[in-house]
């Protein structure tokens, strides 16, 4: 079965097989974005059970740029840390690869304080209760992205296989995209092609700071779900550039690969409010499409079988990030393997506390998780 089989990158790297642990922040890590020993525990349990590769949770590139308290890759003072988090997510012998992302304007007041949010212009996001940013000075966008440059470099030093850039989910890369987001109208803004050169110059100066043989891998939200937003010929566009760069992946993230459904700016989980699109195809065979092999396919979303999986691969992705269930059972993928799938864990146990200690999950994780409804499954 494909699914098992593996894959080697354009970088030369290989994957044994074609399971990913998704990105999945803890919120959980020290305030000076170092890692804890109990997100550590999260992560070294999943990446066990064998994953091909481990995607780390969103790690922040610049101090104003954080929506989590989650990692830093800012300076060296974050390398021991790092080098943790990497030894940690190879506990089962498969790919680290650390993903880098900037909050722009959903980064958090209360973490960064009010009158440091920046983004690509001022408008305030559609999240309840968000703030109006400032718009960002062009020095600032070229810091920004040689944040994101310093941030793959530290990878490196810190043993990383790879890094993915986070340019999905309405993080400040996805920003820069958008025309809700981005009014600008200079260099990074104004026009399509315009607003396709800060996700450009956030991928070339990873691959700059990697060099050609780490993994780098870029994760783009299909479409918006939001009126006036970019559509999916958009970023099929801006996935025809990307690949140019000799990039080792391209992840399509949906909140169900086979429902056609980005994940909404205002992050609505209730299931009644989620809005579904009626595509001729899945978004997945589209980008495949256009890729045309020039790098790998990531899908994720709603992925909670081995013939879900097999069923991604068919529409036109060569691997699949796996979120929710391994979140929930952090043994998911040896009850895959071993063809046990009635025995995997439907949802989160009622007692919070033995959420945290049966699953390794960190406590202030277990908190976010339960306080949107409906998003993750409980017993
Ligand atoms: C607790 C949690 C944390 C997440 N954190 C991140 C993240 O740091 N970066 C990211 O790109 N996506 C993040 N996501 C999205 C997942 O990677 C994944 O795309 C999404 O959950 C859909 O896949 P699933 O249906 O398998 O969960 C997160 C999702 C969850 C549930």
């Amino acid at each position: 079965m494909v699914v098992w089989s593996p894959l080697r990158f354009n970088s030369g790297q290989e994957i044994a097989n074609r399971f990913v642990m998704a990105p999945l922040t803890t919120n959980a890590s020290h305030e000076d974005g170092t890692a804890t020993e109990s997100e550590l525990e999260f992560v070294r349990r999943r990446a066990a059970s064998g994953f091909g590769a481990t995607i780390s949770s969103a790690t922040y590139v610049e101090q104003d740029g954080r929506s989590w308290q989650g990692i830093g890759a800012t300076h060296d003072g974050h390398l021991s840390s790092l080098r943790r988090l990497a030894e940690a997510m190879r506990a089962a012998g498969g790919l680290a690869i650390l993903q880098i992302y900037d909050g722009g304007r959903i980064a958090r007041p209360d973490l960064i304080g009010e009158q440091s949010l920046r983004a690509a212009s001022a408008v305030a996001s559609l999240r309840p209760g968000s703030k109006t940013p400032r718009e960002m000075t062009a020095g600032e966008v070229g810091n920004l992205i040689a944040s994101f440059g310093q941030a793959a470099s530290l990878a490196r030093k810190a043993g990383f296989d790879g890094v993915e850039i986070h340019g999905a989910n309405h993080y400040a890369v996805h920003q820069f995209f958008s025309p809700r987001a981005n009014q600008r109208v200079d260099h990074w803004g104004g026009s399509l092609s315009k607003r396709m050169n800060f996700p450009l110059a956030v991928a070339q100066a990873v691959r700059d700071a990697l060099g050609p043989e780490l993994i780098a891998g870029f994760r783009i939200t299909p479409f918006e779900a939001e009126a006036n937003g970019y559509t999916l010929d958009d970023a099929k566009l801006l996935c025809n550039e990307l690949a140019r760069l000799n990039l080792d992946y391209i992840s399509v993230s949906l909140d169900d690969y086979r429902v056609n459904r980005p994940t909404g700016e205002a992050r609505v989980y209730d299931s009644a409010a989620k809005k579904t699109f009626t595509l001729a195809e899945s978004p997945i065979t589209e980008f495949a499409r256009v890729i045309a092999g020039r790098t790998a396919v990531m899908a994720s979303g709603g992925i909670k079988t081995c013939v879900d999986a097999e069923g991604a691969i068919k529409v036109g992705a060569d691997l699949v990030a796996i979120g929710r269930a391994v979140v929930v059972d952090p043994e998911w993928l040896s009850k895959v393997r071993s063809k046990n799938e009635a025995a995997i864990l439907a949802g989160l146990p009622k007692d919070q506390l033995e959420i945290a200690e049966a699953l390794s999950i960190p406590p202030r994780m277990v908190e976010y998780l339960l306080s949107r409804p409906g998003w993750i499954p409980r017993l």
